[in-house]
């Protein structure tokens, strides 16, 4: 068993990630600055798993705060979740966003480095596949492009990563493709807890199920999928944790670098998840066909055959119970975390 620094470790994927780090014997040390999560997801990780671990409030932006870390812990390996995600935001911030991931990403590069830690696994997405290429995504394709700067991010994070690895055959980096992550843990104790409005389409039905927002806004109903709406991979939070045990499990016995798509492989439309939240939560819930939005494509789905040959994973969850376990944290939670 080995001891995981996880960077980002009280967001959605981390804190669920976590949970399951400690259930399958690892140590974890965990960093946050709680920019978009809340300490109440350490404790929950603490009551699920009845086990303890390291945390420090730090930005990753502070390479001395890292460096401390990496000196007081004997660390095996690191999962870098930490990051800003809201793809809207990125269009009026890139700045910032470009500061935080990229800059972030090379001081926790570096820290590694210096303390001679060399194996990481990190939280890319399926959005480095930008515009140009045909579905099902497959891990060879060309990714270069992106459609707003946190795509860009993704795709900068992707070649740094390679780049290092190229320089130093001592490292060893899986790059971890998320489709779109829903669902909650089975406990109903950790979920998505997003601040604001959410941006993606789970949370914000859950919020409409739960009385919060009126209805959900379906954006463009004339895409050329079968029911017209978008067709996104959506794959429950507990089949991409059980995705990071197995990439943890690659990197400590390999060097080298490889992308690996984490997906279900089968595409389901607004209307598929919206139907399914309805069956969960026994209620019919409004909805209004609003414009399609810029940079939306119509289909987006992996090809999963890589992480099933290298890490022999495959997901395991349906769209059903995604939306049971989803229903379940926001029943448990009606004010989030
Ligand atoms: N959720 C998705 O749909 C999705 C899809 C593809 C990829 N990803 C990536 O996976 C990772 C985790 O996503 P998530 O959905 O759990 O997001 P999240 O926002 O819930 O978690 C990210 C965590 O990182 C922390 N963080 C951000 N910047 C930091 C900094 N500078 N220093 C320290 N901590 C910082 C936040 O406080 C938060 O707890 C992100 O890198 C995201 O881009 C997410």
């Amino acid at each position: 068993m080995a001891n995981i620094l996880v960077t980002g470790g009280a967001g959605f994927i981390g804190s669920h990630t976590c949970a399951a780090l400690l259930e399958k014997g690892h140590d974890i040390v965990v960093v946050d600055n709680f920019s978009n999560s809340k300490p109440e997801a350490l404790k929950r990780i603490k009551t699920i798993t009845g086990k303890d671990f390291k945390f420090y409030e730090l930005d990753i932006l502070d390479f001395d705060a890292l460096d401390k870390v990496f000196k007081e812990n004997k660390i095996d390996a690191v999962i870098h979740f930490a990051g800003l995600k809201a793809v809207g935001e990125s269009v009026q911030k890139p700045l910032e966003y470009y500061h935080n991931n990229i800059t972030g990403t090379l001081m926790l590069i570096k820290a590694m480095r210096e303390n001679g830690c060399k194996k990481i696994v990190f939280s890319s997405s399926a959005t480095v596949y930008g515009v140009d290429n045909p579905v099902p995504y497959v891990e060879t394709m060309p990714t270069h492009t992106a459609t707003n700067p946190y795509g860009y991010t993704k795709v900068m994070i992707e070649q740094i990563l390679t780049d290092v690895s190229v320089s130093d055959s001592e490292w060893s980096v899986a790059l971890l493709r998320y489709f779109n992550p829903i669902g909650a843990h089975k406990s109903g104790l950790l979920g998505e807890d997003p601040n604001g409005i959410p941006n993606n389409l789970f949370p914000y039905i859950a919020q409409v199920a739960s009385g919060k927002r009126e209805f959900l806004g379906v954006y463009g109903n004339d895409y050329d999928t079968p029911d017209g709406t978008g067709v996104r991979d959506y794959i429950h939070v507990m089949d991409l944790a059980d995705g990071h045990l197995c990439a943890v499990d690659y990197v400590l016995a390999h060097t080298g670098v490889e992308a690996v798509n984490l997906g279900t492989g089968k595409g389901s439309s607004v209307f598929d998840v919206l139907h399914a939240f309805e069956k969960a939560c026994g209620k019919e819930l409004p909805y209004k066909i609003l414009p399609r939005r810029a940079g939306d494509i119509a289909w987006c789905y992996a090809n999963t055959d890589k992480a099933k040959e290298l890490f022999n994973w495959q997901a395991k969850y349906d769209l059903d119970e995604m939306a049971a376990d989803g229903w379940n944290f926001t029943k448990k939670n009606p004010n989030g975390l």
